[in-house]
């Protein structure tokens, strides 16, 4: 009964808040990209297409030059509404005018037709999901100051419950970026390819982008991201497991140098000794040495407080979007493919006179 009332609260606040101007789409769609076709070995007249990715789009009426790829490594979900089912990133940048991409890597969530055989053991996540999270220190001990609705268990449900089978070995790491990387050359996902990633999508993303022919990857945006692509010129001996150290030829890692702008978030609540932040510093020291532009960005030291694992959904996302708009500003990466630069006022004139 709580439950019901609480689901019916949250909907209700969602529809009373009006948003300030619609979303205006030229179109939407999605597509399968990458992968392979094998042929039986029993029949090989008999083939399976398979591991490819899975892109979903929404494109502007009036759309900026960069597309936002998001890339998740839970679910397409994070993305896609707060923690209180408020807007997510989707909607916060479709209402900038920014195309926005969500991708399924090969064998996740809508790209689950793989070449290989698949498990799924049912292994008891909703406590590690917690932690990992970093909702607080211990299950259903929050952080006094998160930006989670810790009183409505369902928005703890859907959070929890929203996950897909992540696959974290190190082939499946290749397995995404290799397929990442025949999108963001295609064209079908712009000229312009910001990823934005979370938790383990960051190594994928950086690895995309090492593999990459052209230069349509601008940037890359890791929030909280577990891994870390370093070159083999250095005394770094690769991980075996999916979350780094990813090792590559040096030639290829400078590639990674040679995008407008890489940054590397991180919310309060993470230590500056956890490995992972350890690896995003000598990882952005090592671009910039290749005459590269990353930085790490501790949203803490920007005045966000209570950031979980996956700040694009927190309640104060909107602080977070801001973060992300100037850095997007700050690269260049704002402009409109119509080369105007009103951001878009006469589509809020527009709505106004809609409304009287
Ligand atoms: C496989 O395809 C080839 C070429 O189309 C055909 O000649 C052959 O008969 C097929 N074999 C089987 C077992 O269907
Ligand atoms: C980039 O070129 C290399 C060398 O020709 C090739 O092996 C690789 O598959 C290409 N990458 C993509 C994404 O097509
Ligand atoms: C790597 O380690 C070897 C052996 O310990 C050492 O001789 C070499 O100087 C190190 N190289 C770098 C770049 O740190
Ligand atoms: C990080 O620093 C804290 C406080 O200085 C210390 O207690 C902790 O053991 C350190 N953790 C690691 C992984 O070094």
């Amino acid at each position: 009964m709580l439950l019901s009332i609480l689901t019916f609260v949250l909907a209700g606040q969602a529809a009373a808040e009006r948003p300030p101007k619609p979303i205006v789409l030229s179109s939407s769609g999605g597509f399968q990209i990458g992968g392979t076709i094998i042929h039986s070995p029993f029949q090989p007249n008999i083939t399976l297409s398979c591991d490819h990715g899975y892109m979903e789009y929404f494109l502007p009426y009036r759309p900026r030059k960069t597309s936002l790829v998001m890339w998740h490594s839970s679910s397409t979900q994070v993305w896609q509404n707060r923690w209180d089912g408020g807007p997510g990133f989707k909607d916060l940048f479709l209402r900038r005018n920014y195309p926005v991409y969500l991708w399924d890597g090969p064998r996740v969530g809508r790209a689950n037709w793989a070449c290989e055989p698949t498990i799924y053991i049912p292994s008891y996540m909703d406590t590690a999901n917690f932690a990992a999270w970093n909702f607080g220190p211990r299950y259903k001990q929050w952080w006094p100051d998160v930006q989670f609705p810790t009183a409505s268990e369902d928005a703890w449900q859907q959070a929890t419950s929203a996950r897909y089978v992540e696959y974290d070995t190190k082939a499946n790491v290749g397995l995404h970026a290799r397929a990442a990387a025949v999108a963001a050359d295609s064209g079908r996902v712009g000229k312009d390819i910001v990823y934005l990633t979370n938790s383990a999508g960051g190594l994928r993303a950086q690895l995309t982008a090492t593999l990459s022919n052209t230069t349509n990857i601008k940037g890359i945006v890791t929030y909280e991201s577990i891994g870390y692509v370093f070159p083999d010129n250095i005394n770094v001996t690769a991980g075996k497991g999916g979350f780094g150290p990813y090792v590559v030829p040096v030639e290829q890692f400078k590639k990674l140098a040679r995008l407008l702008a890489v940054q590397f978030v991180w919310g309060d609540h993470r230590a500056e000794n956890m490995s992972s932040v350890v690896e995003s510093r000598l990882v952005a020291k090592l671009i910039n040495q290749y005459g590269g532009n990353a930085k790490v960005l501790k949203l803490g030291n920007a005045g966000l407080k209570g950031s979980t694992h996956i700040p694009f959904a927190d309640l104060d996302n909107e602080e977070v979007a801001g973060l992300l708009e100037e850095f997007l500003g700050e690269n260049g990466l704002d402009g409109y493919v119509d080369e105007g630069d009103d951001d878009g006022e006469d589509y809020e004139d527009e709505d106004e006179n809609e409304e009287q």
